[in-house]
């Protein structure tokens, strides 16, 4: 199986952490969205795309390369890290992903550490902030492990 993992992670590298668990684990190639141009994903057997989440939203860089790709029938899978990790913020992506073509394998998603002040002073932002500290965690990579193992086992 060849795959390939595609990531945003512009803020603290949150996501990126999620994306080289995913990469390792099943020997992926690894790409930053900033790295790409062009791709031909014709050689992969599946491709995941994962994003911080920023201002309700994965990356529009995301959303503006899939809308480029040709994904007709390719395994894919969606991941995202965020302030409240909460999997719904992949569920845009997926519709996309899915309304191209694609065969939406699997969504991860794990809390990613933030720091409210940086970009708000609503205050409920500061609490959120406070229960992201530490992640991606230990226990996020188990399961970031976990997810891939099982992405890769349904091909
Ligand atoms: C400008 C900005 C906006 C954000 N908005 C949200 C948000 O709407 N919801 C949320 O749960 N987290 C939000 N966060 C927290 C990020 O999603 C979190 O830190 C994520 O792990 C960043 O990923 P990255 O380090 O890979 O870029 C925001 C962070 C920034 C910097």
């Amino acid at each position: 199986m060849k795959s390939l993992i595609v990531y945003c992670s512009d803020y603290k590298k949150n996501t990126e952490k999620i994306a080289q668990i995913f990469a390792e684990k099943v020997d992926s190639d690894l790409k930053n969205i900033k790295e790409i141009n062009d791709i031909n994903l014709e050689v992969y057997d599946l491709v995941g795309f994962g994003s911080g989440v920023y201002k309700e939203s994965m990356s529009p860089k995301v959303f503006k390369l899939v809308e480029k790709l040709n994904l007709k029938g390719k395994n894919v899978f969606v991941f995202s890290t965020s302030g409240m990790g909460m999997k719904f913020y992949n569920n845009r992506l997926i519709k996309l992903l899915e309304s191209k073509g694609a065969i939406n394998k699997g969504s991860f998603s794990c809390k990613g550490n933030f720091k409210a002040s940086e970009f708000t002073n609503i205050k409920i932002f500061n609490i959120m902030s406070r229960l992201s500290q530490g992640h991606p965690s230990d226990k996020d990579m188990k399961k970031a492990e976990k997810f891939i193992v099982k992405v890769a086992n349904s091909l």
